[in-house]
């Protein structure tokens, strides 16, 4: 299995705070047979900064870790980017990495209350560029949960989006996982990942997810985001059903 999304880096983020930290989270990976993460620390969230040069020498680092320990994972590197107005004009200085260094997908992160009014003009600017924006775990944005068509919005014009392994098996609690059903259901997700930070409070759940995802679903839709997260390592284009609207809320159901 393939994650894409996860703060193994030691001491640059909220997630692994050690070297013993990232070798505990890739030994967990390991166990429930991940073979590939991509290193995804946060990035002008407002507390960290780790710029494109930066990850890149810290994943080198964790990878001679990890061989010298014998474990079978590989990290690559990536970025959590929150989004911000001046996103393609970062990218074009360089400060910017996309996932796995292919040039095509980036990670964007919106702030948990909102989706900024600029996010359309920012992702048709980087699409223009040839790359394509993609959402993480939008069932955990507060706006998103109420206006559910902003989402389909911005997959209609060609984002992507990643839901997280711990909204799919239910973690974050009954009304983030019913989002994220629906979010499945009408084809508005493109990946699952773990977003893991530790061992404990937020680790992987990758391989739950992934089964939750072939007993609810069906193994079709289950292979089809495995699929997505060997095609974007590699800089190809991915899966992407034609996306469904969510109907919104009945108001006490009188509407
Ligand atoms: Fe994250």
């Amino acid at each position: 299995m393939i994650d894409l999304h996860c703060h193994i880096l030691p001491g640059v983020d909220d997630g692994a705070k050690t070297e013993q930290d990232a070798l505990e989270m890739a030994r967990a990976a390991c166990a429930e047979g991940i073979t590939h993460i991509v290193a995804t620390p946060h990035h002008r969230n407002g507390v960290y900064e780790n710029t494109k040069d930066e990850i890149i020498d810290q994943v080198q680092l964790l990878n001679e870790w990890l061989d010298q320990e014998g474990l079978p994972v590989m990290i690559l590197p990536g970025q959590e980017n929150r989004i911000q107005g001046d996103l393609v004009e970062k990218l074009e200085a360089g400060d910017i990495l996309t996932m796995n260094r292919t040039g095509k997908y980036v990670f964007v992160e919106f702030p948990t209350s909102h989706v900024p009014r600029y996010t359309a003009r920012i992702f048709y600017d980087l699409q223009l560029s040839g790359i394509i924006p993609v959402i993480v775990h939008p069932e955990r944005n507060h706006e998103i949960e109420k206006s559910p068509e902003v989402l389909y919005e911005l997959i209609n014009n060609g984002a992507l989006s990643q839901v997280t392994a711990a909204s799919v098996i239910g973690k974050f609690g009954k009304k983030i996982q019913k989002l994220t059903y629906k979010i499945l259901d009408h084809q508005l997700a493109h990946f699952i990942a773990s977003d893991a930070h530790n061992t404990t409070s937020r680790a992987f759940h990758l391989r739950e997810a992934y089964e939750t995802v072939a007993s609810d679903f069906g193994v079709e839709l289950r292979y089809l985001l495995e699929e997505n997260a060997d095609l974007l390592i590699h800089g190809q284009s991915v899966n992407a059903e034609p996306p469904m609207p969510i109907k919104e809320r009945k108001f006490l159901g009188i509407f």
